[in-house]
């Protein structure tokens, strides 16, 4: 895509005489391949990307894509595609598409080591850099497309989460749970998840990160489910929490408390902020609270071709948002051993708030259990 090649090169100086994005094998995939190359479908697995400074694009790609980079290719008039049938032909198609002693950039963020000495073998002349920092940049702010997508996943995880009490039954397990969720987004246009879904009862939904496993829904148990969907490559990332059966004045007061911080994070949002204000905002009023230093993590992210796209608003992130960021809003409060609640949402930044991506209610929800 010329217009986001031009902006990785503006953000250069000196610019390199070529960009150079390499797959390996999944999940080891630099998804600023897919940044520079929009293609909605293929795994591109030892598939390369070679970016020039007037923002034409070569692609290498083996025969099990072929078909899908020539479709992508037709839309793109900047986009050739090569046709490199094995994975050992791929160090002389560089030879002959790099120039021998030019500088050349990479993305280090997202490069093997083995395909970075793969590469370096091949062209011993060249000067190699990172420019990993401007591709990030370039990514944080999204542009018409890539925000179509995003909020298209956003939809799909809304409408899931609107959908998750009725699936609150005695006895379910967190796996179940958890492929139900993933099923229901498949169900409504999502190419896949775009992450481990997390669903945590009881004391696992103290565990921001926990892996879902045999854990059978009873009553008294609170329920935290964090699940996003793919679509067309952009992610969402939606969390809401549940109380199953008899309420725990604890944890509805815990909830009010993260709704109040996250509201907090909201008031905080617009371009040109610190990302650490938005982050303080909610850490603020949770300090303010009985559970203070129960809050663990920074308060949000921004989404994009991976769910974790690049920038984290923690307590000390300088780095202002921009217009146009896609973000996530997630305050939550753990208390380990019996509960936990967090609240995500994603916001479109813009110049003076944000817009709303996903739009399930946020209220607690005490499912009869
Ligand atoms: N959705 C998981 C996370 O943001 O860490
Ligand atoms: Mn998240």
């Amino acid at each position: 895509m010329k217009d986001r090649i031009l902006r990785i090169f503006h953000d250069l100086a000196p610019q390199p005489d070529a960009l150079v994005f390499v797959n390996s094998i999944e999940p080891h995939l630099d998804q600023s391949f897919f940044y520079v190359f929009d293609t909605a479908s293929g795994l591109f697995e030892g598939s390369a990307a070679i970016a020039l400074p007037d923002g034409s694009l070569h692609v290498s790609t083996s025969q099990l894509e072929e078909e899908s980079a020539l479709q992508a290719a037709k839309h793109d008039p900047h986009v050739d595609v090569h046709l490199v049938k094995k994975m050992d032909d791929r160090k002389s198609w560089f030879a002959k598409m790099l120039p021998a002693g030019g500088t050349i950039g990479l993305n280090f963020h997202e490069l093997t080591h083995e395909d970075y000495l793969s590469l370096a073998g091949g062209l011993p002349k060249a000067t190699w850099s990172d420019v990993g920092a401007a591709v990030r940049k370039a990514r944080r702010v999204k542009d018409a497309r890539e925000v179509e997508r995003i909020r298209e996943a956003a939809r799909i995880g809304s409408v899931v989460g609107e959908e998750i009490p009725s699936m609150l039954k005695r006895g379910i397990t967190e796996s179940e749970l958890a492929s139900e969720i993933e099923y229901r987004m498949m169900r409504l246009g999502a190419s896949g998840r775009s992450f481990a879904t997390i669903v945590g009862f009881g004391a696992h939904s103290a565990e921001p990160h926990y892996s879902p496993a045999s854990t059978k829904l009873e009553p008294g148990m609170s329920i935290v489910c964090d699940f996003g969907a793919f679509y067309h490559r952009y992610a969402s990332d939606i969390t809401r929490s549940f109380r199953f059966g008899p309420t725990d004045p604890e944890l509805k007061r815990v909830h009010e408390t993260v709704e109040a911080a996250q509201q907090a994070s909201f008031a905080a949002i617009r371009a040109g902020v610190p990302g650490k204000e938005v982050h303080l905002a909610a850490q603020r009023v949770i300090d303010a609270s009985p559970w203070k230093g129960r809050f663990t993590h920074g308060v949000g992210h921004s989404i994009g071709l991976a769910v974790h796209d690049g920038y984290g608003m923690g307590d000390s992130t300088e780095d202002p948002l921009e217009t146009g960021m896609a973000i996530t809003v997630e305050p939550g409060i753990y208390l380990p051993g019996k509960g936990g609640v967090r609240i995500e949402d994603d916001v479109l930044v813009t110049a003076n708030g944000f817009e709303a991506l996903t739009t399930t209610r946020r209220s607690y929800l005490e499912v009869p259990g």
